[in-house]
C-alpha cells in the first residue's frame, strides 16, 4: 500500500491513543502523522514511532497535504471539522455519531459490509461500538438466513465514556470499598461525581445513554437504527436494553436472533467459527477481561431458543476501543 499523511483527531482520548498504537501495530503506511485535539492538549508532545509529535489545536489546524483523518473527539467537533477536511481532499473516518444515519455517508463495519465504503463522498463512519460488536456475530448469520427480529441486551464498559469514564470507575470503586460492608447491608455513601445518573461503581445502570423518544436512549436507538442500516434491511426489528456495567474494557452483548427461516445452533457455531474477525469459544466462556487489547470479536453461548423454535441465543464480547472503535477506523482506512 502506498504511504498516505495521516491525521488523529481527537489523539490524547482512549479511541485516539489507540488508534496511534493500532496503526504502529499493522504496519499502516504512514508517511506524515499529524495529531490534533483541544486546546487544552496543543503543545503536548507525544512519541510515536513515527517521531515525536506535537499535538495541535484542531480549531485553527488547516489539514492541506493530508489523505486520511480519523476522527474520535465527539460529535460536535466532527460537525463542525469533518466538512472543512472534506473540502481540503483528505478522507474523514467518523467514529462519532455525526454522521452515521446520513443517506450519503457509508456506515462500516470491516469484515461485515466492506463493499459499503467504496460509495463515500469525503466521510465514512465507524458504527457505534456496541452494534459494531454485535454486528461482528450476527452479519455472518444474517448472510445466509436473513435476520427478521433481534431482542439485544448490551453490557457496556466505562470506557465508552472515554478517559472520564475509566477515571470514574477506578475512583468510585476506591471510595465503595473503603466501607465493604455498606455495600452488603446498605448505608453506602455515593462518591458519583456526575459522570453517570447514578453510582457506577460495584453497580449495574440498566440504562446506558441519554433517553430519547419512547424511554430508549441515545445509546438504543443506535443499536436499532445502525443495525439496519449495516446489514441494508431496514424492516429488521430490534428491542435494546443498553447497561451500563463496572467494567473498564470489553462491551458485550446477549441477543436473541430469530431468521426468516430456522437457524439451528450447529449451523450457527459453524457460520461463526468460519467468520473472519470473530473467534468463537466453546469450551470458555469469554468475557470482557478476555478482550482487553485484543482485536477480535468473542462469541460464545451459542444456543438454539427454546421459548420459540429456530432462533438462536449467543453472547458476543469485544474490546470496544480496539474493534469497537479504533481497529475499526484503521481497517476502513485500510480498504481505501
Ligand atoms: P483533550 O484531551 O485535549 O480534551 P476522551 O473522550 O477519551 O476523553 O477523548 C476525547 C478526545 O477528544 C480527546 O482527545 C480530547 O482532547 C478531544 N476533544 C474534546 N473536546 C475537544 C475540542 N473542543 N476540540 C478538539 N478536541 C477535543
Amino acid at each position: 500500500m502506498a504511504e498516505r499523511n495521516v491525521v488523529v483527531v481527537g489523539a490524547t482520548g482512549a479511541v485516539g491513543r489507540t488508534m496511534l498504537s493500532i496503526l504502529e501495530a499493522r504496519n499502516f503506511p504512514v508517511g506524515e502523522l499529524r495529531l490534533m485535539a483541544s486546546a487544552r492538549s496543543a503543545g503536548q508532545k507525544v512519541s510515536t514511532r513515527w517521531g515525536e509529535i506535537e499535538v495541535e489545536d484542531l480549531v485553527d489546524a488547516n489539514p492541506a497535504g493530508m489523505d486520511i483523518a480519523l476522527f474520535s473527539a465527539g460529535g460536535a467537533r466532527s460537525k463542525e471539522h469533518a466538512p472543512r477536511f472534506v473540502e481540503e481532499g483528505v478522507l474523514v473516518v467518523d467514529n462519532s455519531s455525526a454522521f452515521r444515519m446520513d443517506p450519503d455517508v457509508p456506515l462500516v463495519v470491516a469484515q461485515v459490509n466492506d463493499h459499503a465504503a467504496a460509495d463515500h463522498q469525503g466521510i465514512i463512519a465507524n458504527p457505534n461500538c456496541t452494534t459494531m460488536v454485535l454486528m461482528m456475530a450476527a452479519g455472518p448469520l444474517h448472510r445466509t438466513h436473513r435476520i427478521r427480529r433481534m431482542v439485544a441486551t448490551t453490557y457496556q464498559s466505562v470506557s465508552g465514556s472515554g478517559m472520564a469514564g475509566m477515571e470514574g470507575l477506578a475512583d468510585e470503586a476506591a471510595a465503595l470499598i473503603k466501607d465493604r460492608d455498606a455495600l452488603a447491608k446498605g448505608g453506602w455513601v455515593d462518591p458519583s461525581e456526575g459522570l453517570y445518573e447514578r453510582p457506577i461503581g460495584f453497580n449495574v445502570l440498566p440504562m446506558a445513554g441519554t433517553v430519547t423518544e419512547h424511554g430508549y436512549t441515545d445509546e438504543e436507538w443506535k443499536l436499532v437504527n445502525e443495525t439496519r442500516k449495516i446489514l441494508d434491511a431496514p424492516d429488521i426489528a430490534v428491542e435494546p436494553t443498553c447497561v451500563r456495567v463496572p467494567v473498564m474494557v470489553g462491551h458485550g452483548i446477549a441477543a436473541s436472533i430469530f431468521f426468516d427461516r430456522p437457524l439451528d445452533a450447529a449451523t450457527a457455531r459453524a457460520a461463526l467459527g468460519d467468520a473472519p474477525g470473530v473467534e468463537l469459544w466453546e469450551d470458555k466462556t469469554p468475557t470482557p477481561l478476555d478482550t482487553a487489547g485484543v482485536d477480535n470479536v468473542l462469541v460464545g453461548r451459542v444456543r438454539g431458543t427454546i421459548g420459540e423454535d429456530g432462533g438462536i441465543n449467543l453472547w458476543a464480547v469485544g474490546d470496544n476501543l480496539r474493534k469497537g472503535a479504533a481497529l475499526n477506523a484503521v481497517q476502513i482506512a485500510e480498504l481505501l
